[in-house]
């Protein structure tokens, strides 16, 4: 098989970064540089691509309702947000209470938290009592590895066919196609997702290369 495609450099990416509408925004400047203030849980945060990337895909589907499991300081849900429409809605499940005060504080800067609600607790706990008033267009999930199939099986039925479901860190830096005793065991948990999501009838899947890997569910 011919491989078709370009590998990145540094340079490559960097040059990717600023060549997008918006790619000077003061606002997610701002809390990039106080996420790194955390240290190493700062590369947490979703690239400046995948934020561009986000607000692009849920704008041009046009979707109102939307979920985000893992919302850390704000990167992935003030970029949902911002493709919504003013009448939009986003709910954020999160089981971090210092992570999301800061992603409340940068909502409001980006002028989009009337736009969003925060529920704080386990996911997993928090999705089996969810039921959402409106079917959902768009779903991204970027918390626990371990939780990810959980939270797509509870999530899949409160998604309107042709809704979309996005995976983050579907790629693990490579790891998915070590060997498996090499593999950690998040990452095995990853490669099943992936081979499930791929197979299930019940979606349409493909996996992108954009950052970590982002796994792109339609609801069929
Ligand atoms: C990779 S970060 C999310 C990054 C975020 N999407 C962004 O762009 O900044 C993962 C988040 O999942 C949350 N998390 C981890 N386990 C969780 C659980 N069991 N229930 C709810 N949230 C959880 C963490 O608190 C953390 O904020």
């Amino acid at each position: 098989m011919m491989h078709k495609y370009t590998p990145l450099t540094d340079a490559l990416h960097d040059y990717m970064a600023g060549q997008r509408s918006r790619a000077d925004d003061p606002v997610m400047e701002a809390l990039r540089a106080e996420t790194m203030t955390l240290g190493d849980a700062s590369q947490m945060a979703i690239s400046e691509v995948q934020s561009s990337f986000l607000t692009f895909l849920v704008a041009a589907m046009r979707a109102r309702q939307a979920v985000e499991v893992g919302t850390f300081t704000g990167s992935s849900s003030i970029s949902i947000a911002r493709g919504l429409p003013a009448d939009g809605r986003l709910v954020c499940f999160d089981s971090n209470e210092q992570w999301t005060a800061i992603a409340r504080r940068y909502w409001k800067q980006a002028g989009v938290d009337e736009k969003i609600e925060l529920r704080l607790g386990d996911a997993a706990r928090l999705l089996r009592e969810f039921k959402p008033e409106f079917p959902l267009d768009f779903v991204f999930i970027d918390a626990n590895k371990d939780g990810y199939d959980d939270y797509f099986e509870a999530l899949l039925p409160h998604v309107r066919a042709g809704g979309v479901l996005v995976f983050d860190n579907m790629l693990r830096h490579g790891e998915v196609i070590w060997p498996p005793e090499k593999q950690t065991v998040e990452t095995r948990t990853i490669d099943r997702l992936n081979r499930k999501l791929a197979a299930d009838p019940r979606v349409e899947s493909v996996l992108v290369p954009l950052a970590d890997g982002l796994n792109l569910c339609r609801k069929l």
